[in-house]
């Protein structure tokens, strides 16, 4: 039985029960936010084929950056659908999946994932998580879901579902509850898009376990950051030049809007000004007008408030000069 709950809190139900899974995944089909357990923590769900509920999961947990999410998929056959299995992915998927760890792979032509969900990288995170019952619930809603930590920014990933309701109750449309997660840390994270196999988070699969399937896998390294603002392997920047605060319009620059402030922008983040929709839309607008005929981007001003924060922060990383 569902437990009781004010307008306010979402709903908490076994991750176990096939009806509240079906509600879970018809909600996450119509762009709504879910909770839902893994083996390593709590997932704050979202279609990743869907910009718009990306965005909210951004919103939801007042990010101040978007970084690359993890798309989770019931099994590797629909994790290989998505990103390009070469033989060392299909020799890891065989080892670890099921199971605590992620792949980042190259996308495959036409891969549906949004340009939020991997915040304008070409390459896709994957993982089939060890959860039966995640495994059942992405298997029902039938599209790879994103899904970070279900926490605020900047606190504890939860590992039960009281946590989440603490830290997200007012802001999803459902918790499903697995009890507490068996491991309790995220998922490691493998790069596989490159020549050689980069561990770019430690987690419950050990870099020894990963080097026993892999052979030599490098470390990213933390300072790689510093070096190259928005050039980072992990950070998307077009090849265009960004102008931002934008109020005028330059010859060979193309032109992002925010809130309809001209009537000759090639696109608009958001006509009626709503950062959330600009969010959503924000990687896939800067890709369409990163041309080779286009000196710059120019955007106009985007307020600080909500999402416009990690909108800004974005921008202003793929304005930074570059080395
Ligand atoms: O255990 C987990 O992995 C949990 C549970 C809910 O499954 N999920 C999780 O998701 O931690 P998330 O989205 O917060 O993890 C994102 C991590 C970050 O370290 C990010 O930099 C990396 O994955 N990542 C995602 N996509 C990437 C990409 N295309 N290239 C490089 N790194 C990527
Ligand atoms: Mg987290």
């Amino acid at each position: 039985m569902p437990v009781p709950s004010t307008p306010e809190t979402a709903p908490i139900r076994p991750v176990d029960d096939p009806q509240a899974r079906a509600e879970a995944a018809r909600l996450l089909r119509a762009g709504r936010l879910v909770a839902f357990p893994t083996e390593t923590v709590y997932g704050l769900g979202a279609d990743a084929t869907d910009e718009n509920a990306v965005a909210r999961i951004f919103a939801a947990k007042d990010r101040p950056r978007f970084n690359p999410l993890i798309s989770h998929v019931p099994d590797a056959m629909s994790a290989f659908a998505l990103g390009e299995a070469t033989p060392a992915a299909e020799r890891l998927a065989a080892a670890h999946w099921p199971g605590p760890l992620t792949m980042v792979l190259r996308r495959r032509p036409g891969c549906p994932i949004a340009w939020l969900t991997s915040a304008g990288l070409e390459t896709v995170a994957l993982r089939v998580p060890g959860s039966a019952a995640a495994r059942a619930l992405l298997a029902e809603a039938g599209r790879p879901i994103a899904a970070p930590s279900a926490n605020r920014s900047g606190r504890v990933s939860p590992t039960t579902a009281a946590h989440v309701a603490e830290e997200l109750g007012d802001r999803v449309a459902l918790i499903l509850d697995g009890g507490p997660c068996p491991v309790g840390l995220e998922s490691t994270v493998v790069d596989l898009s490159g020549a050689r196999p980069r561990l770019l988070r430690p987690g419950a699969v050990t870099r020894e376990q990963l080097e026993a399937v892999l052979g030599p896998v490098e470390l990213a390294v933390a300072g790689d950051a510093i070096a190259a603002p928005g050039m980072l392997a992990s950070h998307y920047a077009p090849q265009a030049a960004v102008r931002l605060n934008a109020t005028d319009r330059r010859p060979g620059e193309a032109f992002l809007d925010f809130g309809a402030t001209r009537g000759d922008a090639d696109l608009d983040l958001s006509r009626s000004g709503d950062p959330v929709e600009a969010a959503a839309r924000l990687f896939a607008s800067l890709r369409d007008l990163d041309r080779p005929r286009i000196a710059a981007i120019a955007v106009a001003p985007v307020p600080e408030a909500g999402l416009g924060a990690a909108i800004n922060d974005r921008l202003r990383r793929a304005a930074a000069p570059r080395g």
